[in-house]
């Protein structure tokens, strides 16, 4: 599945590529250790590379890299924040994020992606960067923040069995496989055609990997389904399911994950 663009001979000209790459970010990160003294200056020796000079995701390089448990190959690529839509927020589906959501990100990147995490900056240069990054679309200057904050708080009963079959039931109702496939691999029907609001090729989550983009804990996974990931086609699903109805869905994606019998 993962592999459709080997029909057309492309991930061994990724492949090889991909060592090139890496040295390329190894040198790019070279002497950035020292404090930068704007956010413009660190934005340019940490994110430019992919971001671009102009924040709309055409750094020199999108990236392609290479899952060593499973050998997938995928392409990844850095986000344009000119268009201000971002997928891991903790506010409902067509919000803007919150400044807390936004330095999560930065400092603990996104798994499976190719975005790095910057765990040695400081809470100041993190915060320099989110203002940064806000000043590269209009969306921050013309829209008041939604001001609404969902929180995942888990009831003890999530992964039991019976929340199991229940979420199991609600997976199919809610056609989650149209997407994700029957056994959760990413592979439904409708999985092959889908676009980002990019315009980029993007490939539902396959839940047996277990290595979610957000973040592989029971609350990421029900944030994922409630806020929707905004600029991907994964919807939300906060006025379709109650949240009880969302944790026995967490609690069927665990079971997917091997995360729970
Ligand atoms: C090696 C390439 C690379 C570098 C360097 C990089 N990023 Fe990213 N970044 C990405 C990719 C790829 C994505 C898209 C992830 C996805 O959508 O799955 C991304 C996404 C993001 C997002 C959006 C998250 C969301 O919720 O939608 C933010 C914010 C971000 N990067 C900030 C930064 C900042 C700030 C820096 C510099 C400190 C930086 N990135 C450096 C590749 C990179
Ligand atoms: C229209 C297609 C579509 C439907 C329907 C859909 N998803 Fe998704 N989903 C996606 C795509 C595409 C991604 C990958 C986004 C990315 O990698 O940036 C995704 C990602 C995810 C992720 C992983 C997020 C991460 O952090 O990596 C989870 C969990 C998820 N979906 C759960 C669900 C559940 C549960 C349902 C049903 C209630 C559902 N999805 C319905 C398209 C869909």
């Amino acid at each position: 599945m993962r592999y459709r663009y080997g029909k057309h001979g492309i991930p061994l000209l990724l492949v090889s590529s991909l060592t090139v790459l890496t040295l390329t970010v190894a040198t790019a990160y070279g002497g950035s250790g020292e404090a930068a003294g704007s956010a413009k200056r660190l934005y340019e020796s940490r994110c430019v590379l992919c971001h671009g000079p102009r924040g709309d995701g055409k750094g020199k390089i999108g990236i392609v890299d290479r899952d060593s448990g499973s050998g997938r190959i995928w392409m990844i690529f850095p986000r344009d924040f000119t268009v201000g839509v971002f997928k891991f927020r903790t506010t409902p589906t067509g919000c803007l994020p919150t400044d807390g959501d936004l330095k999560r990100i930065i400092r603990d990147g996104v798994l499976r992606s190719g975005m790095p995490s910057h765990r040695d900056l400081s809470e100041g240069e993190v915060t320099d960067l989110v203002e940064y990054i806000k000043g590269l679309s209009p969306r921050w200057q013309e829209e008041e923040p939604c001001g609404a904050v969902i929180r995942a708080k888990r009831p003890d009963w999530v992964g039991s069995p019976e929340s199991i079959t229940r979420g199991k039931e609600i997976y199919k109702e809610m056609k989650c496989w149209e997407c994700h496939g029957y056994e959760g691999r990413g592979d439904g029907p409708k999985s092959d055609r889908l676009k980002d609001d990019w315009g980029k090729p993007i490939w539902p989550f396959d839940f047996t990997t277990a290595r979610l983009k957000r973040g592989t804990s029971p609350e990421n996974v029900y944030l994922t389904f409630t806020t929707g990931l905004d600029g991907t086609g994964m919807p939300s699903y906060e006025d379709s399911l109650n949240e009880e109805e969302r944790w026995h869905l967490v609690s069927y994606t665990l079971k997917l994950m091997g995360k729970v019998k």
